[in-house]
This record gives structure tokens, C-alpha cells and sequence, in this order.
């Protein structure tokens, strides 16, 4: 059975876009995947122009989150969206705000996030910025499920990124958003056809 997806993203959106491309452009990942509506907390990023441009017919929707304050106004606008679209996923692309406790809990294993290094080294921001400063030979990305606590929820999969001598943090930077976008859209499709531990 198809399942619906809501992709939150706060930035850039090139996740966002590569998972628009694979399941609703071209159509080259699961017909179980559909992508109902894109969500950006941050008026004016580009995921939204993008989404509108690649994909008129997803709703790329502005709710506000800027500071926490906000945050509880915004899950509940948030729980109307995903009761209108009738979603079964919420897919965080670059999504760069915390969701509270109580929220989390209403969707396990519902909840799916994409983490810039090989967790459960590099967690929080500037991940990548973390692992070349550091000096580590290898980080990656992460895919996982969301929990209470940031950046730890159970595992689906991951993807090691060699960093070489010669590397600078924008060719890092690059490595890494290209093994994102390689492994989320399969993490999702595994993940959502139940080959993960989860609970369809
Ligand atoms: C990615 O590196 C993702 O892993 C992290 O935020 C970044 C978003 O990039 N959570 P983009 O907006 O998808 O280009």
C-alpha cells in the first residue's frame, strides 16, 4: 500500500529534491512512496522555491519555528497537515529544529531522519565541519529513526565517506551531501517497505 510522506526541511533542500526526483519525477524509486507535501519552518528558504518549480503540484508549505517558543504552535499546525494529507511519514531533510518529546512519541517509527556523519560520532550541528576538524580518516551519513533524544534514534542504515589528504572542507562537504543522496532515498524505501525493524 502507498504511503504518504511529508518532507520537513529548513535550507537548501537538495535532499528534499533528490527525493522528489527519485519517487514523483522520474519515478525510478518505489511506487510505494508518495511525497504529499514539503514543509519549511524558515520563510523564504530555497527547498520551497525549488519544490515549487520542480514539483508545482506538492504543496511546498512556510510554517513558521524560529525560536522555541514557537515550537509547540507549530507541531500542532503541523499534526492539521499531516491529518490533511493523511501521512504516514515524516521524512526530515536538513530539517534544522528539534521536535519535542511529545510530538516524537505520537509517530514512532515514523519519523525519519538524514545525519551528515556516522553516528554516534559528530552529533548536532556542523557535523561535517566536526569530523574534518577533527581529523578523522572516515565519517559518512546516517540514516535514522527519530526518538527523544537528538540525533540517536535506532539505526536503518550508512554510508562511509573516505576523507583523504588532499580533501578541503567544501570537497568534504561534497562527498558527503553525494553519499546522502545516494543512500536516503533507498534507506526510505527499505525502511518503509518493512524491511526495517519498525512497526507498519
Ligand atoms: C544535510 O547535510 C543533512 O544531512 C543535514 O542537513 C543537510 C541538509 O542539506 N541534516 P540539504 O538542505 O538537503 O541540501
Amino acid at each position: 500500500m502507498q504511503k504518504n510522506c511529508i518532507i520537513l526541511a529548513s535550507g537548501n533542500g537538495s535532499n528534499a529534491l533528490n527525493l522528489i526526483n527519485r519517487f514523483y519525477i522520474n519515478k525510478t524509486g518505489s511506487s510505494l512512496i508518495n511525497i504529499s507535501a514539503v514543509v519549511s519552518n524558515i520563510e523564504g528558504a530555497p527547498v520551497i522555491d525549488k519544490v515549487k518549480k520542480a514539483a508545482p503540484d506538492i504543496p511546498a508549505l512556510f510554517l513558521p519555528y524560529a525560536s522555541v517558543s514557537e515550537r509547540e504552535r507549530f507541531e500542532s499546525e503541523l499534526e492539521g497537515i499531516i491529518k490533511k494529507y493523511k501521512a504516514d511519514y515524516i521524512i526530515l531533510a536538513g530539517f534544522m529544529k528539534i521536535l519535542s518529546e511529545e510530538f516524537v512519541s505520537k509517530f514512532p517509527y515514523k519519523i525519519i531522519n538524514i545525519h551528515p556523519s556516522l553516528l554516534p560520532a559528530f552529533k548536532g550541528r556542523d557535523a561535517i565541519k566536526k569530523a574534518f576538524e577533527y581529523g578523522v580518516k572516515y565519517t559518512g551519513v546516517t540514516v535514522h529513526y527519530v526518538t527523544h533524544e537528538i540525533d540517536a534514534g535506532p539505526i536503518i542504515c550508512q554510508e562511509i565517506v573516505k576523507i583523504d589528504d588532499s580533501d578541503t572542507m567544501e570537497s568534504l562537504e561534497a562527498k558527503v551531501h553525494k553519499a546522502e543522496h545516494k543512500i536516503y532515498p533507498v534507506a526510505i524505501e527499505t525502511a518503509l517497505a518493512g524491511a526495517i525493524r519498525n512497526i507498519n
